[in-house]
């Protein structure tokens, strides 16, 4: 019997190495048959005509220079029938090298889910994996192969517009983020008709852009970047990413798109990572505007040696690689690993057995009109709304309401409510997304009467609308007032100098305030604003973000009950720009503030408090929350010992209600600086009414381990804080333990 279990296992695992074998295989033999032209061809990517995401270089001859086999990728070419077309195109090569179709499946493809920013709110990680999942399988069923997703990117400025494509201003759990996110996008296996190619962005640091300007410089130390804005990345890598896309900006001097370091010694380096890498948009090209290329063909030069696959949309490959490999300044063998990294993700896609076989109009009807999509997209929405404020208790509305006003700018807009990289769905009409009016009239019951007005724009001055605003107001029982940026205020190329709330949306909140009526206002934006009069005054204040296309009906479900809200902040919502960057997770400096008024020779300014309008983790609930009996299973541990924590946490409210259980850490003493805390896990729990359960966390090395030069990430021995919180301002439960010695950990 054992002989046979050996021979059937020898069997298994030879067809194992086999069936890799033969993918490696099969490209070895295409790529021998290839012309250096042919593999230069598959090195080059364009946009279609869709939808422009960039600076579109005019080439008029797309399709024949596909037919020449010059093409091997496409972006923003999407449905079944017209991927189809141009697949047929790339048959007609001379070696029938398929197309690989990539777009910007960032939150949805038509079933539209709340903005990234948004989703990390929710803490859910399998509620973010089933986002990615449902986005997966309805861009695949339309003939796509590969997300420009997860943006991975760690950001501490919100005035940069790409924050609402993020996870927020926490590495640990934008690393948990990504990982959840890879592995919606690519599923159990690439090349299954429900998973597409996930794209971890923006290799590196695009985040901490210096003013929070979009494409402006980095400057960082190793250290910040190994602690703060990698672990993202490497947290795609394990979750089995199959591309990276490098950044626009210059990191440290050198543009990352050229940048070895980042790209030769870490990415395909240190991690070994075996997939490929694309350009952002014309950033190959774009290194001559940096002052770091002469022309193009220097660009390409630095990029292609730098680790840069595939070029998106400068032709600075298609234009300049065989000059180069000509003049030998560029190995072939160099274009051959970038070529075989892009050839092995498109067998591994089955494209090679079938080039149509992600171009399928009947499974495209059927996915895209698939009602557990909408139910998937609600759910999540209704988990990434935070409550703010609800001094007053007016949430939730009664359903018996007698008369509801519903007035804003935000109220009856439709695709405002997918914010800024929605797939623009050309022959999709926008009446399955839910707006925030529709919300409403499908929740209330029909004896209550519903009354609109729009009170004004979102960035206009006019106070036109005013009155009528007003007189709606006064026949009301209850006022819903939606405001915030506009959609396209946030995202790319969007950042903002002032993160307030634009026009005279505050000073109609100021005159509805006076007529004295219960008034819910909800702020609809892809980043941390500032509304400082309304976060005061006003008692009930609920934050939306951008929902998606079940926006309306997720915040219906919130404001009566039918959700009770679980959402906590991902990222600090400062006073001021002043502030910026006011992150949780700083360091104490030599003279921290005892409190938040304290200016006398401490670190603060002289004209504002200390503290962040809303702190990173915040988010109220229609319930509480009591912590107890924090236990730890030991005081003094070993580097190769874990620690054993828990915690009771009870609901002590009269409704069923999620909590986050956040765990912050803070190494009082180390030889770099440490944060005065860090989230080190959180647990996301149902409790119904009165119940109690026991929450408990494991601390090992890898959790008290920081970046050394020499050591990577290693720990040290020392004395650790351990904080319990509902928010990293509030923390309910503390203890302390002691870490007795020193060895390297484990990277
Ligand atoms: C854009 C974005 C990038 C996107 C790409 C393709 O400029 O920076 O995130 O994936 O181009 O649209």
């Amino acid at each position: 019997m054992k002989n046979y279990i050996s021979i059937l296992f020898l069997l298994l695992s030879f067809s194992g190495i086999s069936q890799q074998k033969s993918i490696d295989q099969k490209v070895n033999e295409l790529l021998a048959k290839m012309t250096l032209d042919e593999k230069i061809g598959q090195l080059n990517q364009y946009t279609g005509d869709n939808t422009l995401t960039g600076p579109l270089t005019i080439n008029p001859n797309k399709e024949e220079e596909i037919k020449a086999g010059k093409i091997g990728s496409m972006l923003n070419i999407l449905g079944s029938e017209y991927t189809r077309k141009y697949q047929e195109l790339a048959m007609q090569s001379r070696l029938k090298i398929p197309l690989l179709f990539g777009l910007d499946v960032i939150h949805g493809y038509k079933t539209t889910f709340p903005i990234p920013l948004a989703e990390a709110a929710s803490w859910d990680l399998a509620a973010i994996e089933l986002s990615a999942r449902v986005s997966a399988r309805e861009s695949a069923a339309s003939g796509i192969h590969w997300t420009f997703a997860p943006m991975v990117d760690i950001s501490r400025d919100p005035r940069w517009g790409r924050v609402m494509e993020g996870a927020g201003e926490d590495t640990y759990l934008g690393s948990k983020i990504a990982y959840a996110r890879v592995k919606g996008f690519q599923g159990n296996k690439l090349g299954d008709l429900t998973s597409v190619m996930a794209c971890a962005k923006h290799f590196l640091a695009y985040g901490a852009a210096i003013g929070g300007r979009d494409y402006n410089s980095v400057d960082m130390s190793e250290r910040m970047l190994w602690e703060t804005y990698l672990p993202p990345f490497k947290a795609a890598i394990d979750a089995g990413a199959a591309t990276f896309m490098n950044s626009f900006n210059d990191l440290n001097g050198v543009p990352a798109t050229g940048n070895k370091h980042i790209q030769r010694d870490i990415l395909k380096g240190k991690w070994n990572f075996s997939g490929f890498v694309v350009s952002d948009w014309g950033s190959i090209g774009e290194m001559v505007n940096h002052g770091f290329s002469k022309d193009k063909k220097e660009a390409a030069y630095s990029a292609i040696t730098a680790g840069s696959d595939m070029d998106m949309e400068s032709n600075s490959y298609l234009y300049n690689l065989s000059q180069l490999v000509k003049e030998g300044r560029v190995s072939e063998a160099l274009i051959d690993d970038a070529v075989k990294r892009i050839l092995h993700k498109k067998f591994e896609l089955g494209l090679f057995d079938d080039p149509y076989r992600y171009c399928d109009a009947k499974r495209q009807q059927k996915e895209l009109n698939n009602p557990e999509n909408t139910k998937a997209a609600r759910e999540v929405a209704a988990k990434s709304i935070v409550l703010l404020k609800n001094d007053k208790k007016v949430l939730p509305l009664s359903k018996d309401t007698k008369t509801i006003a519903f007035i804003g700018p935000m109220v009856k807009p439709k695709r405002a409510n997918h914010g800024f990289w929605a797939v623009d769905l050309k022959d999709v009409d926008s009446t399955y997304i839910v707006s925030q009016w529709e919300g409403l009239q499908n929740k209330v019951g029909k004896n209550t009467k519903l009354l609109y007005a729009k009170g004004c724009g979102i960035s206009d001055m006019s106070k036109a609308g005013f009155d009528e605003a007003i007189t709606v107001a006064n026949q009301a029982d209850v006022v819903i007032l939606s405001v915030g940026e506009a959609p396209n205020m946030s995202g790319e190329a969007k950042s903002r100098s002032s993160i307030n709330l634009p026009g005279v949306q505050e000073d109609l909140i100021k005159e509805l305030q006076k007529t004295g009526k219960p008034i819910v206002i909800l702020i609809n934006s892809g980043r941390p604003l500032v509304f400082n009069w309304t976060a005061d005054n006003m008692p009930t204040i609920v934050y939306t973000w951008w929902l998606g296309s079940e926006a309306g009906n997720a915040i219906a479900d919130v404001l009566f009950g039918d959700y009770n809200p679980s959402g906590k902040l991902p990222m600090t919502f400062p006073r001021t720009e002043g502030q910026i960057p006011l992150y949780y997770n700083h360091t104490s400096t030599g003279r921290p503030a005892k409190n938040e008024d304290d200016k006398i020779y401490v670190s603060a300014y002289i004209d504002l408090q200390n503290s962040p309008k809303f702190p990173f983790g915040y988010g109220l609930s229609y319930t509480t929350f009591g912590y107890s009996d924090l236990k730890l299973s030991k005081q003094v541990i070993r580097k190769n010992e874990t620690l054993q924590l828990s915690l009771t946490v009870t609901n002590t409210g009269k409704v069923a209600g999620e909590e986050v259980v956040q765990l912050y850490i803070k190494d009082r003493f180390a030889s770099i600086v440490r944060p005065v805390k860090e989230l080190k896990d959180f647990q996301k729990i149902k409790l119904e009414a009165g119940e109690s359960k026991t929450v408990t966390f494991t601390i090992d090395n890898d959790k008290l381990s920081f970046y050394h030069e020499n050591l990577d990430f290693a720990s040290e021995a020392g004395e650790f804080d351990v904080m319990i919180g509902s928010s990293s301002e509030d923390i309910r439960l503390k203890s302390e333990f002691e870490l007795t010695e020193k060895t390297p950990a484990a990277n």
